[in-house]
């Protein structure tokens, strides 16, 4: 069965976001990368931020200490279940969200002081027209910053269970890889360039963090949060009780939970990493 997925790919259509899944999923991987991308966009006290793609405010949450009552940070995001589930997380007078396709943002040209977008653009189906917006409603001399994952093989985390998945369903390949659409630097250097930023910089960044058991793994994939546990989900035997726990044994729980849990970590160490790319860059004079 094709997993039917909503706008914004990661909470499964009519459903409230799970936030306690998506933290033990993204959310706990993300925020590694979350200060290295408030400091490439130069994010300050009393500063405008828009945090595009903000999910369940990941990004948003370290930088409201930032910008300080005197600033805010406005939250958009194309999926209104994480941003419900982003407002009842903060409760910040200082964070808006707001319901917007990054491609196509509801603000007027050259407002913000800066633009930030955490593991957010690879979903876009055209992150250039992203790009071109980000560059918009940015006003002269600010900047955006936009983390991406890397590749399957560096970011093993998530990788492994998307190229284990995509064996069972390779017809949905292509969307599984979504999250490592971006992977390639001089690929979106060029997206950024063309969209009017001019001297973009990059920087790659690998995170570790320990995953405790396969309980710690698992319970985040079976709670269908993100992409690849919905898609994974809707395989014909996929069940909530898997074989690794000695549940219900099907073949393709069995297959999935052992290959991509022993391949997505150092089992020796029980360390997982995340490899993504920070690119930023300011608005120059014309
Ligand atoms: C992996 S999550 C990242 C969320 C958050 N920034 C974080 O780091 O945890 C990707 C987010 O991108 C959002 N998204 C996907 N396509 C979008 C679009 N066209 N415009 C705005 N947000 C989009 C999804 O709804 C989802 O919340």
């Amino acid at each position: 069965m094709k997993a039917s997925l909503a706008p914004g790919l990661h909470v499964a259509p009519g459903q409230a976001a799970n936030a306690l899944a998506y933290d033990g999923w993204v959310g706990r991987w993300s925020r590694l990368f979350v200060p290295m991308v408030i400091t490439a966009a130069e994010v300050a006290p009393g500063c405008r931020v828009l945090d595009i793609s903000t999910g369940t405010g990941e990004a948003a949450l370290m930088t409201l200490p930032t910008v300080g009552a005197s600033g805010f940070v406005i939250g958009a995001d194309i999926a209104p279940a994480m941003l419900v589930g982003a407002r009842d997380r903060l409760k910040d007078p200082s964070f808006c969200p707001v319901a917007a396709d990054g491609q196509a943002l509801p603000f007027k040209s050259s407002i913000f002081d800066a633009v930030i977008c955490q593991l957010g653009l690879q979903f876009f189906p055209d992150p250039a027209r992203g790009l071109t917006e980000f560059h918009r409603v940015l006003r002269q001399s600010c900047c955006a910053a936009v983390c991406v994952n890397s590749t399957p093989e560096r970011a093993p985390m998530w990788g492994f269970l998307a190229d284990t998945v995509s064996r069972f369903v390779p017809e949905q390949r292509d969307v599984l890889h979504l999250g490592f659409a971006l992977a390639d630097p001089n690929q979106l250097e060029h997206m950024f360039t063309t969209a009017g930023f001019r001297e973009v910089r990059v920087e790659r960044m690998q995170r570790e963090d320990t995953i405790g058991s396969f309980d710690e793994y698992w319970d985040p994939i079976e709670a269908g949060m993100g992409l690849t546990p919905q898609v994974y989900l809707a395989l014909p035997e996929a069940g909530p009780a898997g074989g690794a726990r000695g549940g219900e044994v099907t073949p393709v729980t069995v297959r999935v939970e052992r290959a991509s849990y022993h391949e997505c970590r150092d089992v020796d160490r029980g360390r997982a990493s995340v490899e993504a790319n920070i690119h930023w860059d300011r608005v120059h004079p014309l």
